[in-house]
């Protein structure tokens, strides 16, 4: 979506482009979208914000694309202590590496993959780039032990 289109929408439903989903999904096989909605869960299992994804556990290979704001830090927080518990969490962030979030769940706590150029999601029948760059982080019970 354009900077205009997500500043007027409001929403938080840009979608990950399958492509991008696609290729992590071939590794991981997820089990469940922690946070989506009815048309746009990327896993036949997901929470929604009636159940609210924040409150629920967090098991197997699981997917994450958070709303980006005010609260993503409480879902990058719950992802790492979901894989200290055992899970294993894909994430599709923005790739803020000056905020307190990056160096408290993030940095040496979890496999980082810059992505090169913008990531185009997608807004009902819309889609264009991000406004800023993205990153995949990827927590495992194995490097979550590492802290
Ligand atoms: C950026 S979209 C990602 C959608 C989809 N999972 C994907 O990867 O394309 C974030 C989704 O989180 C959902 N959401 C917001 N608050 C939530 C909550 N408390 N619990 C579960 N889902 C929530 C919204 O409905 C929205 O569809």
């Amino acid at each position: 979506m354009n900077e205009v289109l997500f500043a007027s929408s409001g929403s938080t439903d840009y979608e990950t482009p399958p492509e991008l989903f696609q290729k992590y999904d071939a590794i991981y096989h997820f089990s469940l979208d922690v946070c989506a909605n009815r048309a746009n869960t990327k896993c036949r299992r997901f929470y929604s914000p009636k159940q609210d994804g924040l409150t629920q556990p967090w098991s197997g290979a699981c997917w994450m694309n958070p709303p980006y704001g005010r609260d993503v830090e409480a879902w990058i927080k719950k992802a790492y202590e979901s894989a200290k518990a055992g899970a294993t969490v894909v994430a599709l962030l923005p790739a803020r590496t000056d905020t307190a979030w990056f160096h408290e769940f993030v940095y040496n706590k979890a496999m980082v993959e810059f992505l090169r150029g913008r990531v185009r999601f997608i807004l009902g029948d819309k889609s264009g780039p991000a406004t800023f760059p993205s990153m995949i982080v990827i927590w495992t019970p194995r490097w979550s032990e590492r802290s």
